[in-house]
């Protein structure tokens, strides 16, 4: 009998990775799905589908029912105000902790933060994800927990930094913070296999893991277009003014046509931030060390023909 694993977000970009590798090693995948079609989708993948959502506390009772693992991907990532976020990536961490804790035995749990949680102060979205984190911390009780703060995330499939790679193939680099700013990067694959390692093996004590790919110290961005693409035709530094107008205008355009933005003046105030470099002292805790460097996962990225955005529009 296969042992079940529930998992948010797995229509998602990282969410999808992370179920895929779950099945592969023998998890059965239960899956939180918000629509009928997305419901659909996962069965057809092979994960079992909840539909639901992180704001219908009923629907998470079933998720986690008879679980080993929660594993809490699902976030929002786009938004202008702290209301945006504040329901997906604060109640929804409550609510599924509640979840959670209505089971015997208790599954573990881990939630997919993110590195700007470290600086809540810059944007909406760091604030939510710092809260999230909090709310854990403090109504966790007896659950055992992790958090993991992955850097920016790239693959294939990924929608946020897919503009900027599909350039970076076509000789141009597109600079969008300060020269000296430093950050760290993890391929899709290697978060998705750290946090099945952090499922198999034992129980480190619950605490909070910074992962990247190993590249010490963090890249510049002129370290990122040098491994990514030796022979660069143009390289544009777009200056801090330019960030802020386009982050605003982008703002504005949302209200007037009704979507929901990804660039906004958070986001500019995180791109301008000069420290998204992870502090990994904790993850030798884990026990688990990271395989794929920047030039693999570029190479991987470039070669592949799934460079397009996922089937969610
Ligand atoms: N991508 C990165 O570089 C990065 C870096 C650090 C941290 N993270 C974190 O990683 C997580 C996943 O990010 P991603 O890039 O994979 O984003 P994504 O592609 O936008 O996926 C988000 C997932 O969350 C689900 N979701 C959103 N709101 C929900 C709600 N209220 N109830 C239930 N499900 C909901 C979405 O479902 P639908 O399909 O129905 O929309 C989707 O499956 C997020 O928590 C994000 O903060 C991402």
């Amino acid at each position: 009998m296969h042992t079940t694993v529930a998992l948010t977000g797995a229509s998602g970009f990282i969410g999808g990775v992370i179920a895929r590798h779950l099945m592969k090693s023998g998890w059965h995948v239960r899956g939180l799905a918000r629509s009928p079609g997305q419901a659909q989708k996962l069965k057809g993948l092979g994960i079992t589908p909840v539909q639901g959502q992180l704001e219908d506390p009923a629907s998470l009772l079933t998720l986690v029912k008879d679980t080993v693992g929660v594993i809490h991907c699902a976030g929002a990532i786009r938004g202008v105000s702290r209301e945006d976020f504040y329901t997906t990536n604060v109640m929804g961490v409550s609510n599924l902790i509640q979840a959670c804790l209505a089971q015997f035995p208790l599954p573990r749990f881990v939630l997919l933060s993110s590195l700007a949680a470290r600086e809540p102060s810059l944007s909406p979205y760091a604030w939510s994800k710092h809260e999230g984190e909090s709310v854990l911390i403090r109504e966790a009780g007896t659950l055992t927990w992790s958090i993991f703060r992955p850097p920016a995330v790239y693959g294939p499939k990924d929608r946020a930094l897919l503009p900027l790679f599909t350039l970076l193939r076509k000789g141009i680099g597109v600079q969008l913070g300060p020269s000296q700013a430093k950050f760290s990067l993890i391929h899709v694959e290697d978060l998705a296999s750290a946090i099945l390692h952090w499922l198999k093996n034992g129980d480190p004590p619950s605490q909070t893991f910074e992962i990247d790919d190993g590249f010490p110290g963090g890249y510049s961005w002129e370290d990122v277009f040098r491994l990514s693409n030796p022979r660069l035709r143009l390289c544009l530094h777009i200056p801090p003014s330019l960030l802020h107008i386009g982050g605003k205008s982008n703002e504005i355009c949302s209200r007037l046509f009704g979507y929901t933005p990804l660039f906004t003046s958070g986001k500019v105030a995180e791109l301008l931030h000069p420290n998204w470099v992870c502090d990994t002292h904790t993850t030798q805790t884990l026990g688990w060390t990271p395989q794929i460097s920047l030039k693999e996962g570029l190479r991987r990225l470039f070669t592949s023909d799934r460079l397009m955005p996922s089937h969610r529009e």
